[in-house]
């Protein structure tokens, strides 16, 4: 791991212990920016950096952070075999105009072992995701919040892709005061639609041609919106239930609010999926306007769709 490494120019100055981050961000400048992952870094992750860049403006500061948080990953998950590709992703950092990079080890972030204190993810935290993941969102809302106190951004940058996670954080930030403004970027696809996830390079070609059936089951169902939320979680179902060369385990197809309440009888919903392609879990969602267009929606429809532009 390059780790400590004293930066050239462009490249962020990368940090692991408490202290050297304290000392790097006493001289940084203001606003400031966080952007939060579990490293594997591609595309989507660069678009949050940039997002992050234009928040804070070219004289502003952005920190990345880089940590497989193993309090988020449950016993039989893949903890062992998240991808760990340091340089690489310190190039896309660089790429997208990092400042610095906080890449602790667990027990920089868990000095005294898993923490006794966690943040209770609240009832939508056992709900979708918390349905198969039950500790799930407690260590991802542990670490953002510890994240939270050892950064103290202007902003925190969250993709629209982990819909559920995006929509609790927000909740923590709300509920308990948390002085940072959370930003969402939207998901970004490869050119095939699928949504750009760490966990795509798990996938196989006969996996990840299988996995398009996602994006597809969401368009799908963007386009009988009209008809109701029942009508658009039938026709996504179908084409995700649809006989398959590799294994499908449909997870839930569900239309929420966009807080992820119950689903609209008309106006602006969220069409979120899970499926288990193959042996790997694949999370996708969208905007979805439900009943019949209210005058002037037909713009906001035409842009809500599964955008397949990187
Ligand atoms: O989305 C992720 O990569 C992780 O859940 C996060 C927010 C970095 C917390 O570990």
């Amino acid at each position: 791991m390059n780790a400590n490494a004293e930066p050239a120019s462009g490249t962020p100055r990368v940090v692991t212990s408490r202290s050297q981050l304290q000392e790097a961000l006493a001289g940084a400048s203001q606003p400031s920016a966080v952007v939060m992952t579990m490293g594997g870094l591609h595309s989507g992750h660069g678009a949050l950096m940039e997002l992050g860049r234009a928040l804070v403006g070219p004289q502003g500061h952005l920190t990345a952070t880089i940590f497989v948080n193993p309090l988020q990953f449950g016993a039989n998950e893949d903890l062992a075999k998240y991808p760990r590709t340091f340089d690489d992703d310190l190039a896309i950092c660089a790429a997208n105009s990092v400042d610095l990079v906080f890449a602790p080890t667990p027990d920089v972030m868990y000095p005294n072992g898993d923490p006794e204190v966690t943040v209770d993810p609240g009832e939508l935290g056992g709900q979708y995701e918390g349905v198969a993941r039950p500790t799930h969102f407690s260590g991802v809302l542990t670490v953002v919040m510890k994240l939270l106190q050892l950064t103290h951004p202007t902003y925190a940058i969250f993709g629209e892709k982990d819909y559920q996670q995006l929509t609790l954080i927000r909740q923590m930030v709300r509920d308990l005061d948390i002085p940072v403004e959370i930003v969402a970027g939207p998901t970004v696809r490869e050119a095939s639609g699928l949504a750009r996830s760490t966990r795509n390079n798990y996938l196989s070609e006969a996996a990840r041609d299988t996995a398009l059936r996602i994006p597809s089951a969401i368009a799908a169902g963007q386009s009988v919106s009209e008809r109701g939320a029942d009508a658009v979680v039938n026709v996504a179902r179908s084409i995700l239930e649809a006989p398959a060369d590799v294994e499908v385990d449909v997870q839930y197809v569900v239309v929420t609010d966009p807080l992820m309440g119950p689903a609209p009888a008309a106006g602006e919903g969220r069409l979120i999926i899970t499926a288990i392609v193959d042996g790997t879990r694949l999370l996708d969602n969208a905007q979805v306007f439900i009943g019949p267009p209210e005058p002037g929606a037909a713009d906001a429809d035409a842009t809500s769709g599964v955008d397949t532009t990187e």
